[in-house]
């Protein structure tokens, strides 16, 4: 309640509007066609896809072919997520509709909610920061998730996908310790 406070304070402080507030990210459907900063890539590194500043994001060439971190986020995401928030990122009656939050919400306090967890009331989210099945492929759950809010991707297994480059595995391997 004090850090909903605070931000309720800070938000007034900055002019936005209240009404903005009234509802949550994952409550807030997404226009594809409307202008979302974190989702056009800039740049690839890699094998990597990021926006201008710098944010994690989504490829999917003319033939559907997704960059290697959406598939892999589509496997993550259902090994650890899906559970609750239902499969494809569309919600459950138990948890939110995170797609559209992946879209909405930034890359840094998705990363948060992950990291510290969030308990509203009875409505719980578990923290992973010391899950490495999580943390070592949040970035891929991140643009999975990202690309089925913009309905970049459709629901369910992506058909073709690019090849995992040196770096990658090279990065996971590291995180997982192996
Ligand atoms: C045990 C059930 C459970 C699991 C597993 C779970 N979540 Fe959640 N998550 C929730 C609930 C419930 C909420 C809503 C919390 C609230 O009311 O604020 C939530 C909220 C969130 C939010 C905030 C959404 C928003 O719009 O503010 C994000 C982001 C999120 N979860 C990501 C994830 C990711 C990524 C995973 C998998 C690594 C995951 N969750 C696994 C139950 C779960």
């Amino acid at each position: 309640m004090k850090i909903l406070t605070r931000f309720i304070a800070s938000a007034a402080l900055a002019g936005l509007p209240m009404t903005v507030l009234a509802a949550n990210w994952f409550d807030q459907p997404v226009d594809p066609g409307a202008d979302h900063p974190d989702v056009p890539v800039a740049y690839s590194e890699d094998g990597r896809y990021y926006t201008e500043d710098d944010i994690p994001t989504y490829n999917v060439g003319e033939d559907g072919t997704v960059d290697w971190l959406t598939f892999s986020g589509f496997r993550r995401y259902h090994a650890e997520c899906h559970v609750c928030h239902g499969p494809d990122g569309e919600g459950s009656t138990y948890a939110p509709k995170i797609k559209n939050s992946a879209v909405h919400m930034g890359y840094y306090d998705f990363y948060d909610v992950v990291v510290n967890g969030r308990q509203v009331g009875n409505s719980v989210m578990p923290h992973f920061g010391e899950n490495p099945n999580v943390m070592c492929y949040l970035d891929d759950i991140y643009v999975y998730l990202k690309a089925r809010g913009m309905d970049a991707v459709p629901r369910g297994r992506p058909a073709q996908k690019e090849a995992k480059s040196d770096s990658v595995r090279e990065a996971e391997d590291a995180c997982m310790g192996s």
